[in-house]
């Protein structure tokens, strides 16, 4: 079956197929009407490139580094809460797909797995996504929890200061372990294989929360316990107390805005990530591939700008490394992946990815991803420094 999904679009359509409705509607969302969560995809189609002939391309390389680590391509498996409920075990199966394939991988804290989980099902030092919760010393556990782990960056979210609303999961009444109300138990019968794999695993709920953080031992206190959670004070100074008790690779996740790009630069923060959440936070906004280019002309030559939203193909991947981003992160499309057919699921988005770009650079006349600039691209909407 996975050896004839030849897009992530074939994945999308297996995956929607083996996962329970509320969790593949889950990763298939965006906050209210949905229109940055399409124009994060749609924008890619409107960046054309410039077929070159008559070039040597025997030998090509996709190899590179993210923030210091050497990488196979310059792609990451995004952190992606409830990873764990579109297959049994996700981040651990996810973690080793992207192990195996010498691409980074970032845990959520809102993962099924817990960080330990991970760590010991894996060999290579993986990096630590963190949502800041008001619970100080929560966060603080967290942080060295990962440094703990040994992981090797730390991913700061900064777009989640206040939940956006997706009408699919009120809809679907999300929740995770799952509720057991007749619908949810009708969607799980119809998913026999997703059962089984679920009643094999003893990761059901929120594995970095459950039993570390206070007055979170039981279900419902943890329902309550991450709906007030989330820190709507969070501030710049903030990002300076985590960086210092942190001490390792700081990446700041979910700048969308140049004056943000700037302050982000200023933090001493290594690298940031443009990024809308996937369109699942301020619907409205603008595609993270629009924002690129300015962003990169205002503090490419100070940070390591990444992006993520909407990449779907290795020319998309192609585009965003044309448009000045060092690393390109994907959520989507190995969730996907892990929903059709867990590890090996993963492991053919990332090949699929790995293949159209690197036979796209070479259509482009380009032998070395470390190459690729806008001289490759022959038309995009936006201005392109
Ligand atoms: C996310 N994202 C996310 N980001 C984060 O920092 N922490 C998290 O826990 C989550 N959870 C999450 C769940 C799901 C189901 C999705 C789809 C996304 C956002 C994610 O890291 C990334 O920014 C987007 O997924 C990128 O867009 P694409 O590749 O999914 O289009």
């Amino acid at each position: 079956m996975l050896e004839n999904a030849l897009t992530i679009d074939d994945l999308k359509a297996l995956a929607r197929r083996r996962v329970p409705k509320m969790f593949f509607d889950y990763a298939d969302s965006g906050a209210w009407t949905e229109s940055t969560y399409r124009a994060n995809e749609s924008d890619f189609a409107r960046i054309l490139l410039r077929q070159r002939v008559l070039v040597d391309m025997t030998e090509r390389s996709l190899a590179t580094e993210m923030v210091g680590q050497s990488v196979a391509m310059p792609v990451a498996l995004a952190p992606t809460g409830l990873t764990g409920m579109q297959h049994a075990d996700g981040e651990i199966l996810a973690a080793q797909a992207a192990e195996a394939a010498g691409v980074p991988f970032a845990l959520s804290t809102m993962s099924i797995c817990s960080i330990e989980a991970v760590k010991a099902a894996t060999k290579k030092p993986f990096w630590f996504q963190l949502y800041v919760m008001r619970d100080r010393t929560f966060i603080e556990r967290l942080i060295d929890r990962a440094k703990a782990a040994g992981c090797a960056g730390l991913v700061l979210t900064l777009d989640l200061q206040i939940l956006g609303q997706r009408h699919k999961d009120l809809r679907n009444g999300l929740s995770a372990p799952p509720k057991f109300t007749p619908k949810h138990i009708w969607q799980m019968a119809t998913r026999p294989l997703w059962c089984l794999q679920m009643l094999g695993t003893r990761n059901r709920s929120f594995g970095n929360i459950v039993g570390h953080a206070s007055n979170v031992g039981d279900l419902s206190s943890l329902s309550s316990w991450t709906k007030e959670q989330f820190d709507p004070r969070l501030s710049w100074k903030d990002v300076a107390w985590i960086k210092e008790r942190w001490g390792g690779k700081l990446i700041l996740k979910g700048i969308l805005d140049v004056e943000d790009a700037r302050m982000a630069a200023a933090s001493g923060a290594d690298a940031i990530i443009v990024s809308n959440h996937g369109g699942r936070q301020l619907d409205g906004a603008r595609s993270s591939i629009s924002a690129l280019p300015g962003i990169v002309d205002a503090v490419g030559d100070r940070i390591e700008v990444h992006m993520d939203g909407g990449v779907r193909s290795g020319q998309d991947v192609l585009k965003a490394v044309a448009l000045g981003a060092k690393g390109v992160w994907i959520g989507r499309p190995f969730l996907y992946g892990l929903g059709a057919g867990g590890r090996a699921g993963v492991a053919r988005a990332i090949e699929i990815i790995r293949n159209e770009l690197d036979v796209s650079m070479a259509l482009c006349g380009k032998r070395d991803i470390r190459t690729i600039d806008t001289g490759i691209i022959d038309e995009a909407p936006w201005p392109v420094p």
